[in-house]
């Protein structure tokens, strides 16, 4: 451990640690063999911060208002699948460290436990993380199992249509809130395993028009890095989008996120809500991030690391460093709110 403040990579080893290797390389792999992970970490740290001495900060707070709730701070855990298989506590426990740290939590359409008992467990209202179910009515099945749950609002996943078997789960870990798994049809000899089979079940622009209907809640999509797929979003009136690449793990080579988080900000001129994650490893990537124009940022593998190490209490203390690492940038900064962070100029 180094500095004042923990570090995350103190969590990373403490999980590498105590998973089993099969489920350690799930959590970390991605599309790169490594090098898509580190791209978007690097993404961060190409930007500099400049200290801000002397300035007395005014009533400083994290505070930040989405979709009419308050928020403590803007950090959210990004949807991440099948959480019993890092620790027994599984997504309640992600929720209930939620609740001590004023945490927000995107609950994953593969989460391992019922979405309507995660959801009871949370003082503050969860988002509803959504895989297109191959046709629209399977994917209205698991909407409403969630909006009857009482999710605030719902993200559509859309960077993930092709599906790579990165392991094969232990007896007792499944996706419960799934009626059954998606009936691949048989492929005939030649036939194309994406194109005739994962391609055929992925969602369109006209399931996003669709759906942007059924939802009464706001809608977000994540997995987005194009500014036309922004803008067309927002054509679609839906209320925010996550600028991701998924933590790196489905395409490859795709840019770092910090490199194209400026083109989104502009694309999107303010006209819905922006969320960013991939490779956010620090309070000061945090910082970054809001600088750069988003409104809140998610994190994935870091609060797993978390989970795996200490259970509930691991989430908790991860989001604390966060929270920490976030205050202690914006004291050395001279910026008493995260508005003012926006006018900050990074280097
Ligand atoms: C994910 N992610 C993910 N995203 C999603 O929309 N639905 C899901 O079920 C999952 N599952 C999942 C499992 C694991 C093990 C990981 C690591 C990630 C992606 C996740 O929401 C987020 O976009 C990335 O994890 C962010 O990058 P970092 O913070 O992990 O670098």
């Amino acid at each position: 451990m180094k500095g004042t403040l923990p570090l995350l990579s103190h969590y990373a080893q403490q999980a590498q640690a105590k998973l089993p290797a099969n489920v350690w390389h799930y959590l970390q792999s991605d599309a790169g063999q490594g090098a898509q992970q580190q791209c978007n970490e690097a993404g961060w740290q190409t930007h500099k911060l400049i200290p801000r001495p002397l300035q007395a900060l005014q009533q400083p707070s994290t505070g930040c208002d989405m979709f009419g709730e308050h928020w403590a701070h803007p950090i959210m855990l990004a949807p991440v699948a099948y959480q019993t298989l890092f620790h027994v506590d599984g997504e309640i426990g992600t929720a209930v460290a939620c609740n001590a740290q004023q945490g927000q939590m995107m609950v994953s359409s593969l989460a391992s436990q019922p979405v309507a008992d995660i959801v009871g467990q949370a003082q503050q209202p969860l988002w509803f993380q959504l895989y297109w179910q191959g046709d629209r009515a399977r994917t209205e099945v698991l909407l409403h199992k969630a909006l009857n749950a009482g999710v605030s609002a719902i993200v559509l996943t859309v960077d993930a249509p092709v599906k790579q078997a990165l392991m094969d789960l232990p007896k007792g870990v499944s996706a419960v809130n799934l009626e059954k798994p998606l009936a691949m049809q048989a492929l005939q000899p030649g036939q194309s395993q994406v194109f005739d089979g994962w391609m055929t079940q992925a969602p369109t622009w006209e399931d996003v028009a669709w759906l942007r209907q059924q939802c009464k809640v706001p809608l977000l999509i994540k997995g987005l890095m194009h500014v036309d797929d922004a803008k067309r979003t927002i054509a679609l009136g839906c209320e925010g989008i996550v600028v991701s690449n998924h933590g790196g793990r489905v395409l490859d080579s795709t840019p770092a996120v910090a490199a194209i988080l400026p083109d989104m900000v502009a694309a999107v001129d303010g006209q819905c809500k922006l969320l960013v994650d991939s490779g956010i490893r620090s309070g000061q990537d945090v910082f970054k991030a809001l600088a750069m124009g988003a409104d809140a940022v998610c994190i994935g593998r870091p609060y797993i690391w978390g989970l795996a190490s200490e259970g509930a209490m691991g989430v908790a203390k991860v989001i604390r460093t966060l929270r920490d690492e976030l205050e202690m940038t914006m004291a050395l900064t001279g910026v008493s709110r995260l508005s003012d962070i926006r006018q900050v100029d990074l280097y």
